[in-house]
């Protein structure tokens, strides 16, 4: 089933960033982005969540136009289908843990699982305050907090850059697994060309184009 679809896609701040971006999303399916910094992985990654709107061309999700949708419609999207991962966590600080993954609970509908703190090694500090944890700790509540919501896709921009690497390669298998036991979807933008090469298809930002390179 094709959750995303991106159409002819073109954008510009100052300067044109990239135009002709075609992307196609199925369930089950992971996708990686690789390009330089200052290319616009991180826009486009924006623009694919629906927080940007392109200057030119479309966004598909779950069939749908996103630029005809309601309010009501995308924002329902937003907080049950889409899984934002980015590289400042945006937890909220004066909480614990636990309490920002209630937050995800009570938004969704959907429970907290155990079994993703224990994957995630957060059981233990779970009832600590955000700020007295780790940015390792902090990057991994952030994921259980979007992991809890049971998202359909998953966008995830350099989602393990302050973690170690034994940590940082469990959370990926924790993606994938995601990915594939609920049939979701996920985008990873990443520099990292060996992890890139675990996703399905892997996709290069260079020169204002996006080239499918896997
Ligand atoms: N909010 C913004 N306003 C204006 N220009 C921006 C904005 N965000 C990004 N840019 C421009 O887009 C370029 C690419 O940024 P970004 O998408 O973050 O690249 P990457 O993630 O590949 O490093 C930046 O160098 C900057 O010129
Ligand atoms: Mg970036």
């Amino acid at each position: 089933m094709n959750l995303l679809t991106a159409q002819d896609i073109a954008h510009t701040f100052e300067y044109e960033l990239f135009r002709d971006v075609n992307i196609e999303l199925n369930s089950g399916e992971s996708i990686a982005i690789i390009g330089m910094s200052g290319s616009g992985k991180s826009t486009l990654l924006h623009l694919l969540s629906t927080l940007l709107t392109p200057s030119e061309g479309s966004v598909l999700l779950f069939g749908e136009d996103v630029s005809s949708m309601s309010k009501k419609r995308l924002s329902s999207i937003k907080r049950h289908d889409l899984g934002l991962i980015f590289q400042s966590h945006y937890l909220f600080n004066g909480f614990s843990a636990y309490e920002n993954l209630e937050v995800a609970e009570l938004l969704s509908g959907e429970k907290i699982e155990d079994d993703l703190l224990e994957a995630l090694h957060i059981k233990e500090p779970i009832h600590q305050k955000v700020t007295e944890l780790s940015g390792g700790q902090q990057q991994r509540v952030s994921i259980a907090r979007v992991l809890t919501k049971k998202p359909r896709i998953i966008f995830a921009d350099e989602p393990t850059g302050n973690l170690d690497k034994k940590t940082a390669d469990e959370v990926m298998s924790l993606f994938f697994e995601y990915c594939k036991e609920h049939d979701a979807g996920m985008i990873l933008v990443t520099h990292d060309n060996e992890l890139a090469h675990q996703c399905d298809k892997v996709f290069h930002l260079e020169d204002k184009k996006l080239q499918r390179i896997k």
